[in-house]
C-alpha cells in the first residue's frame, strides 16, 4: 500500500481528494498498487472542513522526512518552502507531483537532475496549461521532430479579464474578483495580471523543448494591467480581439521567449478562446501545427492533471518505468541567444490621444514613414467636447520593436498629442 502526502489544502489540493473520492474504482483499474491519502499538511488546516480519518499536520517539511510517506502531493504554491520540500523528499527517495510553475520555472532544471539521481518520479503537468496534457505531449508524442514554435494563451485569469471586459463589459477589477471567486488566480493575483505567470509557463515549456537553461531570466514579461475597455472596443472595431499570449520559438540558434497582450485578428482560432480556457498552437518541422485546447485553470481542471501524475508516480514506483523521460534528459544543457524584443517583428496598434487640430494626423504619419512604418488601418473617434483630445487607433505593418518605440518617443514629443502612446503588438499570421 503506497501512502501518499498532500502538502497545501486549498482550491487545489481540495479537489484533488475530491477527484480520488468521486472516482477511485477509475484509478484504481489504472495503477498496478493500492494506495491511501496518509497525510495533509496546510499551515491553516483548522480553518478547512477535512476528512477526519486523514492524519494532518500544519508543517509542510515534516511530511519530507516522514518515512512512512511514499509521494508528495505539492499544491501550497511558493517558491522557498516547496523548494526546501521537494529537494529533501526527493533525496528521501519519495516521488513528487506538483503544480508549482513558479517553482518549475526558477528550479527545474536542478529538480528534474535530482529526481533522475535518486530514480524517483517527478510530475509537473498541472504547471501549464491546467488540464490540458502538454506537458505529456511535447515530450512523448511531439519529442521526435523539431518544435518550431508554441504560441498560447496560457493564463486563465487574464483570458476570462479580458473576456468578461469584453463579452459582458466588466470592469477590470470585478472581473478580476470573479476570476479569484472562481479559484482562477493565484494566491497573489499579482503574478496572473502581470504577466509573470504566463513567463514562469513559457519558461517551463522553452526549458523542455529547447533543453536552454534558465529561459525565465531572459523572457520578455507584460501583463494587461494597462488594457482599457477603450482598446478593446477600438480593437473590435478593427477586427480584432486582445489576448495575452506566451510564445517561444527557435530559428537557428535564436530562442525568443516572451509574453504580453496582443491584437488577435477574428479569423485567428486563438480569438474564439474564451472565458478560463487556455489553447496552444504548436508548431513542428514534421506534424505541422497542432492545437491543444482546454481549461487552464480551477480546481477540478488543474487536479485532474495532478491526478493523471498520480496514477504515474504510482505506476512508476512499481515498474520504474517512465515515459516521459526525456523530460530529464540533457535538461538546461543547451546554450542559446535570445532574440531581442526590440529586434522581434509584427504589427503594432497605437492608440494616441491628440487634440482635434488640423495637421496633426500628418505629423504623426510624417514620423512613422521615417521609420518606414506605414498604416494599415485607423479609426478616429469623436471628442466628448471641443477642448478634448481624441483617440487616434492605427494598426501599423510589420516593423520591429525598435522602430516602433523610437516613433513612439517622436510621437510623444508632439505639442498636440496628450498623454502616453498605448501599444500592443498584433499576432502575426505566422504566430498562428
Ligand atoms: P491556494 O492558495 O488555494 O492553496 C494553497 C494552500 O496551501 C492553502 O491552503 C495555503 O494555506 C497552504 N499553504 C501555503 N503555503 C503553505 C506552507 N508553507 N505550509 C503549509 N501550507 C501552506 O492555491 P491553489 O490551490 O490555487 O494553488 C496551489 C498550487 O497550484 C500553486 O502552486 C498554484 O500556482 C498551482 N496551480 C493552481 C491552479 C489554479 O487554477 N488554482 C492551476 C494550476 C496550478 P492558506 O490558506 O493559509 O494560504
Ligand atoms: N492562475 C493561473 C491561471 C492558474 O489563471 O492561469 C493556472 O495555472
Amino acid at each position: 500500500m503506497l501512502k501518499i502526502g498532500i502538502c497545501g489544502y486549498g482550491t487545489v489540493g481540495q479537489s484533488f481528494i475530491e477527484h480520488l473520492r468521486v472516482h477511485s474504482d477509475k484509478i484504481k483499474s489504472n495503477i498496478s498498487e493500492e494506495y491511501e491519502i496518509s497525510l495533509i499538511a496546510d499551515r491553516s488546516i483548522d480553518k478547512k472542513e477535512h476528512d477526519k480519518d486523514i492524519a494532518v499536520t500544519k508543517d509542510a517539511m515534516e511530511m519530507a522526512l516522514n518515512p512512512a510517506i511514499d509521494i508528495i502531493i505539492e499544491l501550497m504554491g511558493g517558491i522557498d518552502i516547496p523548494y526546501k520540500l521537494i529537494t529533501s523528499a526527493i533525496k528521501n527517495k519519495k516521488h513528487v507531483v506538483t503544480a508549482n510553475k513558479a517553482l518549475i520555472a526558477e528550479h527545474g532544471d536542478e529538480i528534474f537532475q535530482l529526481a533522475e539521481k535518486y530514480n524517483v518520479y517527478f510530475g509537473f503537468e498541472a504547471s501549464v496549461a491546467g488540464a490540458i496534457p502538454i506537458i505529456q505531449t511535447l515530450t512523448n508524442n511531439m519529442s521526435n521532430e523539431n518544435i518550431t514554435s508554441v504560441t498560447g494563451i496560457i493564463n486563465g485569469t487574464c483570458n476570462y479579464i479580458l473576456d468578461q471586459m469584453s463579452s459582458n463589459s466588466l470592469e477590470f477589477s470585478d472581473a478580476l474578483n470573479e476570476a479569484k471567486k472562481l479559484g482562477y488566480a493565484e494566491a497573489d493575483p499579482t503574478f496572473d495580471i502581470n504577466g509573470m505567470d504566463a513567463a514562469h509557463k513559457i519558461s517551463i515549456l522553452a526549458s523542455l523543448i529547447y533543453k536552454v537553461k534558465s529561459p525565465l531570466k531572459n523572457t520578455h514579461i507584460e501583463g494587461i494591467e494597462n488594457i482599457t475597455t477603450m482598446d478593446i472596443e477600438f480593437s473590435r472595431e478593427l477586427g480584432y480581439s486582445i489576448k495575452h499570449v506566451g510564445i517561444t520559438s527557435k530559428v537557428n540558434n535564436l530562442i525568443q521567449c516572451r509574453v504580453h497582450p496582443v491584437l488577435v485578428h477574428k479569423d485567428n482560432i486563438l480569438s474564439q478562446v474564451l472565458g478560463v480556457m487556455n489553447a496552444l498552437l504548436v508548431t513542428g518541422d514534421k506534424f505541422g501545427t497542432s492545437m491543444l485546447y482546454g481549461n487552464g485553470a480551477g480546481g477540478d481542471a488543474t487536479a485532474s492533471a495532478v491526478v493523471a501524475n498520480l496514477v504515474e508516480a504510482i505506476n512508476f514506483s512499481c515498474n520504474r518505468d517512465m515515459r516521459n523521460k526525456s523530460i530529464f534528459k540533457n535538461s538546461g544543457s543547451h546554450s542559446y541567444d535570445v532574440m531581442k524584443n526590440d529586434d522581434i517583428i509584427s504589427p503594432f496598434y497605437l492608440r494616441i490621444y491628440a487634440l482635434d487640430i488640423s495637421g496633426v494626423m500628418a505629423e504623426i504619419t510624417n514620423i512613422l514613414a521615417k521609420e518606414d512604418i506605414s498604416i494599415e488601418a485607423v479609426t478616429q473617434h469623436e471628442p466628448t467636447d471641443s477642448d478634448s483630445p481624441i483617440p487616434i487607433v492605427m494598426i501599423t505593418n510589420n516593423v520591429s520593436g525598435s522602430s516602433i518605440n523610437k516613433s513612439i518617443n517622436k510621437i510623444e514629443l508632439l505639442a498636440h498629442v496628450e498623454g502616453k502612446v498605448h501599444a500592443i503588438r498584433v499576432l502575426k499570421t505566422d504566430d498562428k
